[in-house]
C-alpha cells in the first residue's frame, strides 16, 4: 500500500478537495434530494464520476446534470430501491458505463411517523425493503466489483442518530438502522482484506425535503422553503449543542471524509453527524442558556 504521507509530500495536489475522488466512481441511492443529492455534488466536486439512483427520473437526471456542469460524468438510474432487482441492475449499468465502482453510498432510508401498535405489516416489510435490502441488494451486487478492479473501495452507509437511540413513533424504522449499524461493523471484517473500508454517517436532524418539507418538492427546486419554523429553531437552540440542526452538506462533508483517503485507517466506525445530541443525552440549555438535565428543567420552568 502507498504511504498517504509520503504521496503528499510528493503530490500535494492530491490533499485538494477537488482530486481526493479523482477519477473513481461514485454509486448513490437516493441520490436525487437531501442528503444523498448533496454527497453527490460533493463527491462530483472531489473529482468523481456519479451514479444517480432514485426512485424519481426527474430527479436522478437533475442532479446528473449538475455533475455534468461540475465537470464530471454521470449516470442517471431511475430506481426503486425497494426492488432489489432493480437495484442489482442500476449497479451493473454503472459497471458497464464505468468499468469500475469505488465508492458505494447506501443513502436510500427512512421512516413513517407512527406508533408500532398501529403500524401494519405491510409497513413494516416496506420499511425493511426501503431500509435494508436495498443497501444488502446494493452491496452485494457492488462487492464483486471491487474486488475484481483490486482498487480497493468504500462503503458509506448513511444510519441514524436513532440506530443508537430510541426514537418513539418509529421503532421499524430506528431499529433498522441499528441493523444497519451492526451490518457495518460486521461487513467491514469480512471484507478488510480487499482494502474495502465500509462506515456510516449517522445524522441526527438535517434540513432535507424529508423532513422540513410538507412534501416532496419538485426536481430542481431542492431548495428547502418549508424549512424549521422559528419555534422549532428556537428549540434547536436549546437541545442541540452546536444550536442548530445540520445541513444536508455538513452530513455530506462527513461522508467524503469516510469516503476518500483522509480516512484510510478507518472502517468499522459510525460517526455521528448530530451537533451533539449523542453525547448530550437529557442535558438542554435552559433560558438562561444553562445546560440542566431536562426533566430538572422542565421543574424550574413550571
Ligand atoms: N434528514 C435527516 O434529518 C436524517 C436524519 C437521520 C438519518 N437520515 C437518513 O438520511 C437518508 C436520506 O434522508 P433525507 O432526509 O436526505 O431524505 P429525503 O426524503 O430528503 O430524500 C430522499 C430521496 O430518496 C428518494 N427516494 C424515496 N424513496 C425511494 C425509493 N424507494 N427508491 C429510490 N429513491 C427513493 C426520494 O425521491 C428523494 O430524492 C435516509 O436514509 C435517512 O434515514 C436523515
Amino acid at each position: 500500500m502507498t504511504d498517504y504521507a509520503e504521496e503528499l509530500l510528493r503530490v500535494p495536489e492530491l490533499l485538494q478537495m477537488d482530486r481526493l475522488l479523482e477519477g473513481q466512481t461514485a454509486v448513490v441511492t437516493a441520490g436525487g434530494g437531501g442528503i444523498g443529492r448533496a454527497i453527490a455534488l460533493l463527491f462530483a466536486k472531489a473529482g468523481a464520476n456519479i451514479v444517480v439512483a432514485d426512485i424519481l427520473p426527474d430527479r436522478c437526471e437533475e442532479v446528473a446534470e449538475k455533475v455534468r456542469q461540475i465537470g464530471r460524468k454521470a449516470l442517471a438510474v431511475p430506481t426503486d430501491v425497494m426492488d432489489t432487482d432493480q437495484v442489482r441492475a442500476m449497479i451493473a449499468a454503472a459497471d458497464a458505463e464505468f468499468g469500475r465502482i469505488d465508492v458505494l453510498v447506501n443513502n436510500a432510508g427512512g421512516g413513517s411517523k407512527r406508533l408500532f401498535v398501529d403500524q401494519s405489516e405491510r409497513s413494516w416489510q416496506r420499511h425493511v425493503n426501503l431500509n435494508l435490502f436495498s443497501m444488502f441488494a446494493a452491496t452485494h451486487a457492488t462487492l464483486p466489483i471491487m474486488i475484481r478492479e483490486g482498487r480497493g473501495g468504500a462503503i458509506v452507509n448513511v444510519s441514524s442518530i436513532e440506530g443508537s437511540r430510541a426514537c418513539p413513533n418509529f421503532a421499524v424504522a430506528t431499529s433498522l438502522k441499528a441493523a444497519m449499524n451492526g451490518f457495518t461493523r460486521t461487513l467491514s471484517l469480512e471484507v478488510a482484506d480487499h482494502g474495502i473500508r465500509v462506515n456510516a454517517i449517522a445524522p441526527d436532524e438535517a434540513i432535507t425535503p424529508g423532513i422540513f418539507a410538507a412534501a416532496i418538492a419538485p426536481a430542481g427546486e431542492q431548495k428547502v422553503d418549508v424549512g424549521p419554523s422559528k419555534a422549532v429553531e428556537a428549540a434547536a437552540k436549546r437541545r442541540i449543542p452546536l444550536g442548530r440542526y445540520a445541513g444536508a452538506d455538513e452530513c455530506a462533508q462527513t461522508a467524503l471524509f469516510l469516503a476518500s483517503k483522509m480516512s484510510s485507517y478507518i472502517t468499522g466506525t459510525i460517526v455521528a453527524v448530530d451537533g451533539g445530541t449523542w453525547a448530550s443525552s437529557g442535558w438542554i440549555r435552559n433560558r438562561k442558556g444553562e445546560w440542566v438535565l431536562a426533566e430538572v428543567y422542565e421543574e424550574d420552568d413550571a
